[in-house]
């Protein structure tokens, strides 16, 4: 599932779909991808949609990675149900078959074939994987009995009635999808799961508490770079981290700058002298110079931060200036190109 725009990831989402970012050095699909082919799967359909032709020329065929990918576009989004079903006409397994289903934007450690042994095992029409989260408003909550049966799929509520939530992996018995209606847009979560459990439908949840993480905002985004290169998320593609720092072809730290947190420093970076980097993402070609301070941000490609500039949770677009003595914090987005003048925001009551 890789049709989404991301809008809450813009602007790094503007030219470059969210499955597609770069994180820990390699497309952020790439990291399930890879976990999935060392659970033995072996041939993957993507559901495209927004920026079709990108997801083409990242993947191919798949042989890069030891997979067989095949492509499905959508003429309009379908949305999450609607896309599965229309990406179906390219499965080519057997109607009682599973078919693992997954979000593009999910960095997940559970155990894919425990899912589908508890898919076999309860002969399910669809077992989801659930996930516990210490507050569970923001996801869809989703109870289930003892027998791991699910009860129920409570969207976004202020009162979730549990904190097991639905963790955007799939396990689909192949005839089931053919009953999603056609060509018109179906939400799985608000639409297609609750009238499915409607019908008397077996459907399982599969609970897993392992590294579970939506990248669906900037921090999450910045979190995610983080923990893998932190090594807190283990994926088989993430390799040269060194002292909570990925340093990647090409970039220069100079010496008495201080980098580190989880920090992704992209291909030919340039970091300047006592320049401080805590727990960011800088994609290609940025630059930030001597003295500025980066914290839990992200530096789009070839962005430049100037001396003395201050950013703490912020996202900075691709080529945008931050000219010297600016300070944004606090989740501040830069638009890609734009150039700030020198001392044009700042916070501090001393300014
Ligand atoms: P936001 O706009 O920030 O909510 O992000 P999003 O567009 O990615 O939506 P969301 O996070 O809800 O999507 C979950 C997953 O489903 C992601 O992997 C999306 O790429 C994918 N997705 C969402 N809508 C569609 C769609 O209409 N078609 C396809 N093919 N995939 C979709």
């Amino acid at each position: 599932m890789v049709g989404g725009q991301g809008t809450r990831l813009r602007p790094l989402t503007l030219s470059t779909p969210k499955p597609l970012l770069p994180m820990a050095g390699v497309p952020l699909l790439e990291h399930q991808l890879t976990r999935a082919r060392e659970a033995g799967v072996r041939r993957i359909v993507f559901a495209t949609s927004y920026r079709a032709e990108m997801f083409h020329e990242a993947f191919g065929d798949g042989s890069r990675l030891g997979l067989e990918i095949v492509y499905v576009t959508e003429e309009e989004p379908l949305g999450t149900a609607g896309a599965i079903r229309n990406a179906s006409e390219a499965l080519t397994c057997g109607p009682s078959d599973p078919v693992l289903v997954l979000n593009g934007d999910i960095l997940s450690s559970h155990d894919l074939n425990a899912q589908l042994a508890a898919h076999r095992k309860a002969d399910a029409a669809v077992t989801l994987h659930l996930t516990l989260v210490e507050d569970a408003r923001r996801y869809g909550a989703v109870p289930t009995a003892p027998n791991g049966r699910v009860l129920a799929f409570v969207e976004k509520s202020p009162n979730p009635p549990t904190n097991q939530v639905n963790a955007g992996c799939y396990v689909f018995r192949r005839s089931v999808i053919d009953e999603i209606p056609p060509d018109r847009v179906v939400s799985a979560e608000y639409e297609f799961f609750p009238a499915l459990l409607a019908d008397g439908a077996v459907i399982i949840g599969y609970v897993e508490a392992a590294y579970w993480l939506d990248v669906g905002t900037p921090a999450a985004f910045v979190r995610g770079a983080c923990d893998l290169v932190n090594g807190a998320m283990t994926s088989p593609v993430v390799s040269g981290a060194e002292h909570g720092v990925l340093v990647l072809d090409g970039a220069f730290i100079a010496p008495s700058a201080r980098v580190g947190g989880g920090t992704t420093v992209g291909e030919g970076v340039r970091i300047g002298e006592k320049a401080e980097v805590e727990s960011s993402v800088l994609f290609s070609g940025a630059v930030v110079e001597s003295g500025a301070r980066v914290v839990r941000s992200v530096i789009g490609r070839g962005a430049r931060i100037s001396s003395g500039a201050v950013l703490v949770d912020v996202v900075i677009g691709d080529g945008a200036s931050i000219g010297p003595g600016n300070e944004l914090l606090n989740g501040l987005r830069v638009w890609p190109g734009v150039e700030l003048p020198p001392m044009a925001v700042r916070f501090s009551h001393d300014a």
